[in-house]
């Protein structure tokens, strides 16, 4: 029997090596190479046959300049995407097992179709009769969407070219194989070559392609990194275990922003859009609890109202902890620091954890002043008034500092009927109009901290 050659690929930057290697020499990562079948010889031979060869054109003679975005009908979709789906644009769907990545293609080609844009719906996963299946619960009955169960990516590429829809959708790109390859599906070598002429495919025919990819234990996109830099755009989908919410991110796009966030909440009829987070994630507020405060955060565009808890407890360890969720560490850590200094709280013996309710990621420095208000109220064992917001930058002076989108979070705040905004006064300065809400403007976080636990207007 023929012996069979084995190489070994990291499954994060897509190196290949000879030899096993504990350490990958390329991104540096460890335990990331595994055992693969070596190609015979290689053949990186992207189906360029099919298609004309290309020629250099001047930039003002390009066709097709205004951008006709294809809307899926899904606002919480179309606005994560830039606005709708770009013809010829590739994007990779990334999500946990059983998160609902089939189920949003689904209803994502309901709208699309209904738009008129036929299109094709492959999966690797599932048989014809499976999909069938969700599509009836979830009420899909487009006539224009085509359904083909198969892995051979040649053979995707042949149906596609001879139904032609505007949009293919490729439910997994893990299950997706190259008889040019021997790898099986799955491994390094295959994901990349199959997404690889994916993108060739939409760039060439200009259909959108979609891609679903399975993610590892570590939550990033199962096969080489490379995936991510092939595409156009990369969403991910993500939901905590339990709750019925999830939460639709862009991390990469060409076309758009990836600051937006789309709300879905899980059914059995589909995902429904959730167009008011900031209901869903201050649903289960309790008023009456020290360490508690809203922060009006802002996600892409959208202001989103968050409540910030902190709990300060007293230290039995050497080193206090300082431990957060939803929060950057080392902005706590900071923040603490400036309590202790500049606004004589003595933090030095007390552990103190931060959560963010409902399994929001915090990532703005505007958040400073609400963080800093709800340590300063638990360590006092301090209500801080229910109806009361915060945000603001802080200085290492304990300074507060003007944030952007101002407007927008107070907004948000009065139309959740919040009646008081803690808020840096260059901020206040600045506002064009009056607010139905008490601005409680402060310039130093000793300010802030003792306005917090004042009621009414300052
Ligand atoms: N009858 C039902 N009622 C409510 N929710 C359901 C029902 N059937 C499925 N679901 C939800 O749909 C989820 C599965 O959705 P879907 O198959 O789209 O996920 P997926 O991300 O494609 O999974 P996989 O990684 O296995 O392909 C389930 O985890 C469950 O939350
Ligand atoms: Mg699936």
């Amino acid at each position: 029997m023929a012996k069979v050659k084995v190489e070994y690929a990291c499954t994060s930057c897509g190196f290949s090596s000879p030899k096993w290697l504990g350490k990958c020499p390329d991104c540096g990562k460890w335990g990331s190479l595994v055992e693969e079948v070596a190609a015979a010889e290689p053949k990186y031979r992207v189906a360029v046959d099919a298609f004309p060869a290309s020629k250099p054109v001047r930039l003002t003679e390009v066709s097709g300049s205004a951008e006709v975005r294809a809307k899926s009908g899904i606002e919480e979709f179309d606005r994560v995407v830039g606005g709708g789906v770009v013809p010829s644009s590739a994007v990779l769907i990334g999500g946990d097992p059983g998160i609902g990545k089939s189920t949003i293609l689904l209803q994502v080609a309901r709208g699309l179709a209904r738009e008129g844009k036929p299109v094709l719906y492959v999966s690797g996963e599932e048989s014809e009769a499976q999909v069938k299946l969700r599509a009836a619960r979830l009420g899909v009955e487009e006539k224009e969407i085509y359904l083909l169960s198969e892995t051979s990516i040649e053979r995707i590429m042949a149906a596609a070219s001879e139904i032609s829809p505007s949009v293919l959708l490729v439910d997994s790109i893990q299950t997706m194989f190259t008889s040019d390859l021997p790898g099986a599906p799955g491994s390094v070598g295959q994901v990349r070559e199959c997404a690889g002429r994916l993108v060739f495919f939409a760039k060439k025919t200009g259909m959108s392609v979609f891609l679903v990819g399975h993610v590892t234990k570590d939550g990033s996109i199962a096969g080489p990194r490379v995936l991510e830099h092939l595409v156009d755009t990369v969403l991910y989908f993500e939901g905590e275990k339990g709750h019925p919410y999830r939460i639709l991110k862009a991390v990469k796009n060409r076309f758009g922003s990836t600051n937006e966030i789309g709300v879905f909440e899980m059914r059995s009829s589909g995902l429904a859009e959730v167009a008011d987070p900031s209901g869903l994630f201050l649903s289960e507020r309790s008023g009456d609890t020290s360490g508690t405060l809203v922060f009006p955060a802002i996600e892409g565009t959208r202001p989103l109202l968050v409540e910030v808890q902190a709990l300060a407890a007293q230290s039995f360890l050497a080193m206090p902890r300082r431990t957060t969720i939803g929060a950057d560490t080392n902005r706590v850590i900071l923040l603490c620091a400036i309590l202790e200094k500049k606004a004589g709280f003595s933090l030095y013996n007390q552990d103190i954890f931060v959560n963010i309710a409902g399994g929001f990621q915090l990532d703005e420095t505007a958040a400073d002043l609400a963080l800093s208000c709800a340590i300063a109220a638990s360590f006092k064992d301090q209500v801080i008034p229910a109806g009361t917001a915060a945000f603001g930058e802080v200085g290492l002076g304990g300074e507060v500092r003007a944030v952007p989108m101002a407007e927008q979070r107070l907004n948000e705040a009065s139309r959740m009927g919040f009646t008081r905004v803690i808020l840096p006064a260059s901020n206040a300065e600045r506002l064009p109009s009056k607010y139905p809400l008490a601005l409680v403007p402060v310039r130093h976080i000793k300010e802030a901290i003792a306005h917090s636990q004042k009621q009414g207007r300052s």
